[in-house]
């Protein structure tokens, strides 16, 4: 019965109830045999009903040979039911079972010899094989051992015979049709000694003997736990040292995602629970790799490798980037869950490869922290790992399973609506991973990786396949440089239409490049070299860095005396138009709070990351773009600037940016420093808020600058009567009093006082926990008591009496900047 109701909850969460029926129908299993060998009686295990094969004599699964029944005389009454009775065989035999679908079928064979009076079974001596292909030769144990082999099966009966050396035995056999895309045909990563290449075998077509099956970080699944009636085993025993590790767990279920892993492919408890890296509250400098080997039966070389994951460890979206080795290869490289499960947190993923261990005698998995990672805390995660020798490898025949495709439609009429459904949505799922996959391509260097695709985590697998580290563009990896006539063909020869924002220096276009991708094109006025250090700044900044966060710059062009940048598009524009202004869908606060922490891990980047520490200069909402899932990207870096040297503590320049966000200290005594953009970043943050431009002058005095007017509602603890009116009724008080006080710290009147953008992100973090799990906050501070953070304590307050500079104001607009600049275009406006 338990199974039962856990099949009946497949798909708890989000999917619409057409896929929800589909995937039910996909696990009803066509074939299902159990049998309890050499037993006059059925016997009922883990709620599953194991025929006696000999309880309905004449329609006997045994088709030829010689065999009699056997009882165990000393059953211990601690082993399983099952195992008190053997069939033996002591001439080639089978058990012969209809198929009535044909495809991927799981057979389980249980041996658990005992000594009779005239058998022991200890000293057999014999091979099995199904439909002629061998899954065990020369095979004898002393001990209870589970052989589960996942083979197709393209005949209307599967044998599975025995052929004695001396003689056979076996206790039970189970035979069962696979889920549906179990295993997906799809090039697989194939990690060789030395390298990765790519596996183009159909995997379906192989013979699997499953070798490991583990739950990392997690107690032993019995078959009970599991709906395939799989055993998952502890991970401790594989680890190679122990301290590296450290165990994550959840209470709550996962997010099964359309296009990620299901309940089949592992259960709920797999997911829940994992090994993360043991790093505490110190922020680490250490990096360092937790390692599992998991040793490999004699001779056995190539093997399936599937890897769980499931990221149960960030408290928000795109904090987890790492590496996956396996033997040492990398196999996966800044692999980014956030991305591949569609932006939801704690959501079942799995990736398949194909591992040569050419008689290594062990498959070695190693994960570790990514360079990307620019968060606090560096981390790397592992749920499940599963390990199957393939058998006998042979390169696969095509043209094998026609015929049961069509068995497999016949039934099924409505099936074909609900087929066309599921087809759609992995056509969607495909145009998305195959977008994500080209923005990644920009940025990339050329680190000898052969092109490879990526796949697994799909239930629509086929169908999903995108690329994740494509080969270098038409342009080059390095040359960022795009020929004019590219950019002329991209743009229709600079199509009024295709204009999507503009600037006091000229326009912005949307334009498709010739592999399809989509790019906005930063035009200046041809033929003016003005702006041409904000247009090399650009260049060199964007050049140098990439981050999930940060537009990342397609390429540009400098002939003909034309300055063009071109950038990947931001589908769906600034973040400014989703605030307020015409024809907008008020954001929710979660989504609000996700584009802010997206937005401070850019910035944050850009302060401390590895390409040096970069000043922005222009933080404001319409330099926070937005991409199709939202997901907020920081642009403009044309004012930027290096930012102080360790021995200096600002640069001195001219003041730059834009009213409404200015700081004040900079304003005063032009000295720049990154807490000049945090300044900046907390305008953003009232503004996200309060839905309202940073300057609006139309309102009165005290009214018009937003900075002032929420910092004052703030300090009088009323910041709740100004918030956004969408918002009422959606913030926890916890939330928005942290957000508050996050936001009023970005905007104290000295650099000194403010926290760093780290802080901010940390503070955001916190802000978003706050409003997902209340029970975390403790009443007298609100601080979480189980976030990690380096920076103890919290900023300062402000100081008493500082003052506030006289702004000019009479500008009118918050958009535009002290100084005329190529990097002022806007982007954004007017999509
Ligand atoms: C065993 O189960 C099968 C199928 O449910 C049934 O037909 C048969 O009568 C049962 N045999 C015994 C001995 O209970
Ligand atoms: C059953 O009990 C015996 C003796 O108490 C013990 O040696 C054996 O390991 C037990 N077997 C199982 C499967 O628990
Ligand atoms: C079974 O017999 C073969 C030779 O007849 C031998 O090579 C093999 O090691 C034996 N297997 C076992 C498990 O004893
Ligand atoms: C797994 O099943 C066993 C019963 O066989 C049960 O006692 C145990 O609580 C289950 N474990 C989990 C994690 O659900
Ligand atoms: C880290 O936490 C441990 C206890 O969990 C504590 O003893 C130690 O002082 C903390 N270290 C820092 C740097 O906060
Ligand atoms: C992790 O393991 C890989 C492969 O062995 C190695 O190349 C890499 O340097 C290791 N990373 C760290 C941080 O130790
Ligand atoms: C893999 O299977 C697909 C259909 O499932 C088939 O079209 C293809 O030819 C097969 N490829 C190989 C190499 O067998």
């Amino acid at each position: 019965m338990e199974n039962k109701k856990v099949f009946l909850h497949l798909f708890p969460f989000t999917l619409p109830i057409i896929i929800h029926l589909s995937a039910a129908a996909d696990f009803a299993l066509q074939d299902n045999y159990l049998v309890s060998c050499g037993a006059s009686t059925n016997t009922t295990v883990d709620n599953r009903v194991f025929l006696g094969d000999l309880t309905k004599p004449g329609s006997a699964l045994l088709s030829q040979g010689k065999s009699i029944s056997l009882a165990n005389p000393s059953h211990p009454s601690n082993s399983s039911a099952l195992y008190s009775t053997a069939r033996v065989f002591t001439s080639t035999s089978s058990y012969a079972f209809d198929i009535k679908k044909t495809g991927t079928h799981l057979i389980r064979l249980h041996f658990s010899p005992f000594s009779s009076q005239k058998y022991d079974l200890h000293v057999s001596n014999f091979s099995v094989s199904a439909n002629g292909v061998s899954l065990l030769s020369n095979f004898g144990t002393q001990f209870t051992v589970l052989k589960e082999f996942i083979i197709m099966v393209d005949t209307v009966e599967l044998h599975i015979s025995f052929m004695p050396n001396n003689f056979a035995f076996i206790n039970a056999i189970e035979i069962f049709s696979a889920p549906k895309n179990f295993f997906v045909d799809a090039p697989t990563r194939f990690i060789v000694p030395n390298g990765i290449k790519e596996f183009t075998q159909n995997i379906s077509s192989q013979v699997l003997e499953t070798v490991h099956r583990i739950n990392v970080g997690g107690q032993k699944l019995t078959p009970f736990n599991d709906t395939l009636w799989r055993t998952w085993v502890p991970d401790e025993d594989f680890l190679v040292l122990k301290s590296a590790a450290k165990i994550a767990s959840t209470t709550h279920l996962p997010n099964y995602q359309e296009g990620g892993a299901t309940r089949e492919i592992a259960p709920d408890n797999v997911y829940m629970t994992a090994q993360q890296m043991n790093i505490d509250n110190v922020t680490s400098i250490f990096e360092f790799n937790i390692t599992w080997n998991f040793p490999l039966g004699r001779g056995d070389s190539l093997h399936f490798v599937r890897l769980h994951f499931c990221d149960i460890v960030s408290l928000s979206l795109n904090q987890l980037y790492f590496n996956v080795y396996i033997n040492e290869v990398v196999a996966y490289k800044d692999l980014d869950l956030s991305a591949l499960t569609f932006h939801v947190l704690a959501s079942p993923y799995y990736i398949d490869f194909v591992v040569d261990s050419s008689n290594s005698g062990v498959v070695k998995v190693s994960v570790g922290p990514s360079d990307l990672s620019t968060s606090l805390k560096k981390n790397a995660i592992l749920n499940g790992v599963e390990i199957m020798n393939i058998k006998n490898f042979v390169a696969s025949q095509a043209g094998s399973n026609k015929k049961s495709l069509w068995i497999w439609l016949g039934p099924v009429i409505g099936g074909c609506v609900l087929l066309c459904l599921v087809l759609l949505a992995g056509l969607a799922v495909f145009r998305h991973r195959k977008r994500k996959a080209k923005v990644k391509r920009v940025g990339s260097t050329g680190t000898g990786w052969t092109p490879l695709r990526v796949y697994g985590g799909s239930s629509l697998g086929v169908l999903s396949e995108g690329t994740a580290l494509a080969s270098p563009g038409p342009y080059g990896y390095l040359g960022l440089k795009i020929p004019y006539a590219d950019i002329q063909l991209a743009t229709n020869h600079f199509d009024k239409s295709l204009i999507i924002g503009s600037g006091g220096f000229g326009m912005v276009y949307k334009g498709i490049l010739g592999d399809n991708t989509k790019v906005a094109v930063k035009r200046g006025v041809p033929g003016s070299r003005q702006g041409l250090p904000e247009f090399q700044t650009e260049i060199t900044v964007l050049s140098k860095i990439r981050h999930l966060h940060l537009v990342s710059l397609v390429g540009y062009c400098e002939e003909q005396s034309e300055m063009i940048l071109v950038y990947e598009y931001m589908e769906k524009g600034a973040l400014k138009s989703h605030l307020y202004g015409p024809r907008f869908t008020p954001l929710s606060w979660r989504q609000r709070l996700e584009i802010c922490i997206g937005a401070a891990r850019g910035i944050h980047y850009l302060h401390t990351g590895s390409a040096q520490g970069i000043i922005h200069r222009d933080i404001k909402s319409t330099n926070i773009l937005l991409d199709e899932n939202y997901v907020s990207k920081v642009a403009d870096f044309g004012l930027s600037r290096s930012g102080p040297c360790l021995n200096e503590t600002h640069v001195s320049t001219g003041v730059k940016g834009s009213f409404g966000y200015l700081d004040p200290e900079y304003f005063r005594r032009q000295q720049l420093t990154d807490k000049s953009d945090v300044y900046s970043f907390g305008v953003v943050l009232f503004e996200v808020l309060c839905a309202r431009p940073a300057v609006d002058p139309v309102l009165s005095r005290e009214q018009v600058n937003l900075g002032e007017w929420a910092l004052e509602w703030q300090k009088k603890g009323l910041l709740e009567q100004i918030i956004d009116p969408h918002l009422r009724g959606q913030i926890r008080p916890s939330s928005l009093k942290k957000f508050g006080e996050t936001a009023e710290k970005c905007l104290a009147d000295y650099g000194i006082d403010r926290p760093s953008m780290g802080d901010v992100l940390w503070n955001l973090e916190h802000v978003l926990q706050l409003q997902e799990n209340e029970t975390l906050e403790s009443p007298d501070t609100g601080e979480v008591a189980t976030v990690e953070h380096p920076a103890r304590g919290e900023v300062p307050q402000f100081p008493p009496g500082s003052s506030r500079v006289e702004r000019d104001i009479s500008d009118g607009t918050s958009n535009i900047s002290t100084s005329k600049v190529f990097s002022q275009l806007i982007t954004s406006e007017g999509r």
